[in-house]
């Protein structure tokens, strides 16, 4: 079935999803939005970001979507099941793929989660953790300065490596071998992530397991394209074209992307 997959964050983000997506699936057309104008959702009051989702999700059952994934660990955490509910298309959401991944990865069932505050606050990694691996112990750690560096484009600068390295100082002493970043902009800066955690600990995104799920749903729903024409993304930002522009380009190497305004 040749209709897009409708991919949404709060900013950029969830570009670390489209980019495993491309890799695995290269067949499929991708309209994306960022809502960048409004990120960071982190901070705001769980009903503030599920009417924000609702918005991108119409806007893109609009454009003919034949599945949406909520790259966006915020919004997945409090509004997955009433988009579920709103809309007829399938909905992928990035925690429970993220915890499933670290569950698998860790050894001693012992997990940090990294994430929003409002992904923190939700609890929703911790519930997800539970029901997969009732024995585990999980470590939220609220981390409300990665994101802002990501949007502004800081995150390979030094000032971007002081500010994790002393965000994750919180978890020292905290025993744990896998660590998963719940934020779906957080893979931008996992390589100071990785510096600033000992050695040992797995760094786990969910955005490879996500995509796992994004095709068992396509097959599943028969729904894959099969066409063997790759296409390239539509990009949606309601903030600035420019600085999402320059950002796609880096992260996922497209020399000139399709990157448009969108007002919601
Ligand atoms: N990428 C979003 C997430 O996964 C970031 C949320 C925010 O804007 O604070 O949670």
């Amino acid at each position: 079935m040749e209709g897009p997959i409708g991919i949404i964050d709060s900013g950029v983000g969830g570009l670390t999803v489209v980019k495993e997506l491309r890799n695995k699936l290269p067949n499929e057309s991708i309209i994306y939005i960022g809502d960048d104008k409004r990120c960071p959702y982190g901070p705001r009051p769980a009903e503030e970001v599920r009417q924000f989702t609702i918005e991108m999700a119409s806007a893109l059952s609009k454009m003919g979507i034949k599945m949406l994934v909520i790259a966006c660990n915020t919004a997945t955490a409090v509004a997955l099941d009433d988009i579920r509910e709103l809309f007829n298309f399938p909905v992928v959401g990035v925690i429970v793929p993220g915890a499933r991944a670290a569950v698998t990865a860790s050894t001693t069932g012992k997990i940090a989660v990294l994430g929003t505050l409002g992904t923190i606050k939700s609890g929703a990694y911790s519930m997800e953790i539970a029901q997969q691996s009732p024995s585990a112990t999980v470590f939220p750690l609220a981390c409300p300065e990665f994101v802002p560096l990501v949007e502004s484009g800081q995150y390979k600068s030094d000032y971007a490596s002081t500010i994790v390295d002393r965000t994750l100082s919180n978890l020292a002493g905290k025993d744990f071998d896998a660590a998963i970043l719940g934020c779906t902009h957080y893979p931008l800066l996992e390589d100071h992530i990785k510096k600033s955690l000992p050695a040992n600990v797995k760094v786990i995104s969910s955005a490879v397991e996500t995509v796992h799920d994004i095709e068992r749903e396509l097959k599943e729903r028969n729904i894959l394209n099969e066409s063997k024409q790759s296409v390239e993304p539509i990009f949606y930002t309601t903030g600035l074209r420019t600085a999402f522009h320059e950002i796609v380009c880096d992260w996922l190497f497209i020399e000139n992307p399709d990157v448009r305004h969108l007002t919601l």
